[in-house]
């Protein structure tokens, strides 16, 4: 099919490059010249695993085309996916729709054909009878009906989540929507992977709801490893317990300093201000939002308690900057509080990530970046340093020397958490080991 993509950000280029890879002819547009530039060439613009050469194999396949003129990347296609991003408005946390609006607009001024209008990005309940109302208010001869189709790709495995999903959810309200968004996903239902039709209200919700109730669920965990930490008992074999009754499921059950991310954080309380705005008290979200919040913050505090002297004044190792493996994402990550709460405590932070350090680096203000230096060799982010404290669970963390780094570290101290090491063996070097939960 003619698939056309709003929008390269994170779901927009990778699901691209995916519908590309499935056989279908793909123009993904993007406001964004630098962008688009960088694509055209086969630069990817963000790193995720396998990403690179799905570029390079479907540009010269032809397959895909990038362009910054949308009346070009509109022609002719049959369905069009929105995949703008609806970030936190700053006020009260709700999504911000200017980008979604802004594209519906800018689609119902260049569509010239009949087509499918579909809605990727993450929206509250009911944005798709907003989108469609104004794409009809925008261009009254407009031919086309609506489907909501969210996405639930994890970062870092967005290719491999797309490729082999759970499920995929296809909101709509009438039969020839239904098939062409049946013949957009042929290619992975035909291998299997099922697909639920839904009223469109109800796709939208599927949603938050989905991200929302994960949230909960390592928030939880997350309350029972700080019980652990004051009684004695171990977080690991506790998560694996559970995890053993089928009822509860062993996923997103791993203990660790707070989540992060573009979603989890946003989305529970975008869900939070969906209820309220509806007069209801979602007290479960709310508590689990700011839970999480609290805990993120409270890693400095574990990180201080750590030292055996006083840290002000000096520095710290921290590895890991992104919200988590196999990502360069650093939004809403736990580094950015560690950053910021050590230096309220004027200490300083030697950090190290194999792909975050860019994107870290952008988030943070003037005065955080004069307490923190960044470095592109890990032993050289712990040389001198007093403690190391991992914050993301990284591969390369796992097999570092860690004799070398007993020589190279002030303090023999080590904080994990994600609790990635082996306790005994740090021990056996001589490290005091401090985790999470255990
Ligand atoms: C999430 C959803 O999983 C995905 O379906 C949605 O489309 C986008 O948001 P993502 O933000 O990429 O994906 O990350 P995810 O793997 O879900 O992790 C979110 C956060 O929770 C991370 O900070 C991660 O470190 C943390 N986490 C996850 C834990 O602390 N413990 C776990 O067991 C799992």
């Amino acid at each position: 099919m003619k698939i056309c993509i709003i929008g390269t950000g994170y779901i927009g280029l990778t699901e691209g490059l995916c519908f590309a890879d499935l056989g279908h002819n793909v123009n993904c547009y993007d406001i964004a010249k630098d962008k688009i530039e960088k694509l055209q060439k086969g630069i990817p613009t963000l790193y995720e695993d396998g990403l690179e050469e799905m570029l390079k194999r479907n540009l010269e396949r032809k397959s895909i085309n990038f362009t910054t003129n949308l009346k070009e990347a509109l022609k002719s296609s049959e369905v069009v996916f929105i995949c703008v991003n609806t970030p936190p408005n700053p006020k009260d946390g709700s999504a911000d729709l200017t980008a979604l609006i802004q594209a519906t607009k800018d689609i119902a001024s260049n569509m010239e054909n009949k087509f499918v209008l579909v809605v990727r990005s993450t929206v509250p309940v009911g944005t798709n009878k907003i989108v469609k109302n104004l794409a009809q208010k925008t261009n009254s001869n407009l031919q086309f009906t609506m489907a909501s189709n969210p996405e639930f790709s994890k970062q870092g495995t967005a290719i491999k989540d797309f490729l082999n999903p759970d499920r995929i959810i296809v909101g709509v309200s009438d039969e020839n929507t239904k098939s062409a968004m049946e013949q957009v996903y042929k290619p992975l239902t035909d291998k299997g992977s099922p697909i639920l039709f839904t009223s469109v209200e109800t796709a939208e919700l599927i949603k938050y709801a989905s991200n929302a109730f994960l949230a909960i669920k390592i928030t939880f965990i997350n309350e029972i490893a700080d019980i652990c930490e004051k009684t004695g008992a171990n977080i690991d074999e506790i998560s694996k317990a559970m995890g053993l009754d089928k009822r509860i499921n062993p996923y997103f059950l791993q203990a660790g300093p707070g989540i992060g991310g573009s979603c989890f954080p946003k989305d529970s309380i975008a869900l939070y201000n969906i209820g309220k705005k509806l007069g209801l008290d979602m007290e479960l979200i709310l508590a689990s939002s700011e839970s999480n919040k609290k805990r993120k913050k409270r890693m400095a505090k574990k990180i201080i308690e750590a030292s055996n002297t006083k840290l002000k004044n000096k520095k710290i190792a921290l590895l890991g900057l992104a919200f988590k493996a196999n990502t360069d994402d650093t939004r809403f990550s736990p580094a950015l509080d560690i950053i910021k709460q050590l230096h309220k405590n004027k200490i300083y932070v030697n950090a190290y990530d194999p792909k975050g350090i860019e994107k870290c680096k952008s988030m943070l203000d003037k005065k955080y970046l004069k307490t923190t230096n960044f470095f592109d060799n890990v032993y050289d982010a712990i040389k001198g340093s007093e403690i190391l404290v991992i914050d993301t669970e990284w591969e390369e963390f796992k097999k570092l020397d860690y004799k070398k780094v007993y020589e190279l570290l002030n303090q023999k101290v080590i904080v994990d958490l994600r609790n990635i090491l082996d306790k005994n063996e740090i021990e056996k070097i001589g490290f005091k080991y401090i985790c999470i939960g255990k």
